[in-house]
């Protein structure tokens, strides 16, 4: 595989816990400018050795227990990697650049809508909103948001953060709805959803929140704040009849199918009604701008799914499956 950015030598952290899985890395695991690191981002020892080994000037943290309904059931993985897991990389961070241009580095912090809290019918999430974290998850990247903008007051780190939207798209792990109503529609089994439906979410597909990434990087301002999401509100039932008319065509199967095996369960806990991104900052400022319309960004990530079962299947092991049965019954 051709590096996106040979210039750059990339070497990516990652525990490999229940969502990560080495076979996600495989396009990219021979390319000369990238090295792959088994490890803890809690464990500041190996992280500041890792600083020491290759001279970092810019991190860029996606790492984070990221599943709502797992916060719910298990909050102090989640006080952990989220928030010690982040601070341990920003005092990594802070010990290796005190000493050097620290206008060369950069500490890009990628974090949630959800710190917001939860919209009603209206309005949209903007760079004023006021923080109002409603479950474990998103207290947990709230907190590490404060850390963040605290260790950029106190210490002049050169952070900029990023809160974004649902993302979709290849490779991600089947706990989310979108990937998990794929997976249960290949096997005909109930897909679960929680209440009437009626939750709105603004979906991205993840490569035009990597492409604003991308931006933020080259030409964020320090100490900034971006909202990332691409107008693609829907409720989630709105976005499953979308999807699961496209599962059925893409397998020829009668349509309706997979429509039909929408259930309806209890609600999640807490549920946030509505998720909206006013993205106008990263527009104007960064010229940013999503490349994937919600419809044709559904077909892709279906096709996606269909031909790599052997990935899916490796994903889903025995202990997910049976995660899976017991939040759910179904
Ligand atoms: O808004 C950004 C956030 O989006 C990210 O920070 C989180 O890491 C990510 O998990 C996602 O949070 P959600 O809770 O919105 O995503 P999830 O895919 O779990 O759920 C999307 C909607 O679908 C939500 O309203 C709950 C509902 N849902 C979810 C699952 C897994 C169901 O109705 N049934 C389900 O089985």
């Amino acid at each position: 595989m051709v590096p996106r950015f040979p210039e750059t030598t990339i070497v990516n952290l990652d525990k490999l816990t229940y969502a990560g899985n080495l076979q996600s890395l495989r396009t990219i695991e021979s390319a000369p400018n990238y090295t792959f690191v088994h490890g803890d981002i809690c464990d500041l020892d190996l992280i500041q050795r890792l600083f020491a080994q290759y001279n970092f000037t810019t991190v860029v943290h996606f790492a984070a227990e990221s599943h709502v309904d797992r916060s719910i059931h298990a909050p102090i993985d989640f006080v952990k990697s989220n928030v010690e897991g982040t601070v341990s990389l920003l005092q990594a961070a802070r010990a290796a650049w005190s000493n050097s241009d620290q206008r060369q580095c950069r500490f890009l912090h990628v974090s949630t809508d959800e710190v917001f809290g939860a919209l009603g019918a209206s309005g949209k999430f903007t760079i004023d909103t006021h923080y109002a974290p409603r479950s474990p998850y998103a207290a947990s990247k709230a907190a590490a948001d404060h850390f963040v903008r605290a260790y950029a007051t106190t210490y002049d780190l050169p952070v900029v953060i990023s809160n974004c939207s649902n993302n979709y798209g290849p490779y991600q792990f089947p706990e989310k709805l979108i990937p998990l109503a794929i997976v249960r529609a290949l096997e005909m089994a109930p897909i679960p959803v929680y209440s009437r439906g009626e939750n709105v979410r603004d979906w991205l597909h993840v490569e035009d929140h990597c492409e604003a990434l991308a931006l933020m990087l080259r030409q964020g301002l320090n100490g900034e704040t971006y909202l990332v999401g691409g107008s693609g509100e829907c409720s989630n039932l709105g976005l499953l009849r979308l999807l699961l008319t496209i599962v059925d065509e893409e397998l020829d199967r009668p349509a309706g199918t997979s429509l039909s095996l929408i259930t309806f369960v209890k609600d999640r806990p807490g549920h946030d009604f509505r998720y909206a991104i006013d993205a106008s900052k990263l527009i104007t400022e960064l010229g940013w701008e999503p490349n994937h319309t919600l419809a044709a960004g559904l077909r892709t990530t279906v096709k996606w799914y269909l031909a790599n079962r052997p990935w899916l299947k490796a994903v889903m092991d025995e202990t997910y499956r049976t995660y899976l049965q017991t939040q759910y019954s179904v």
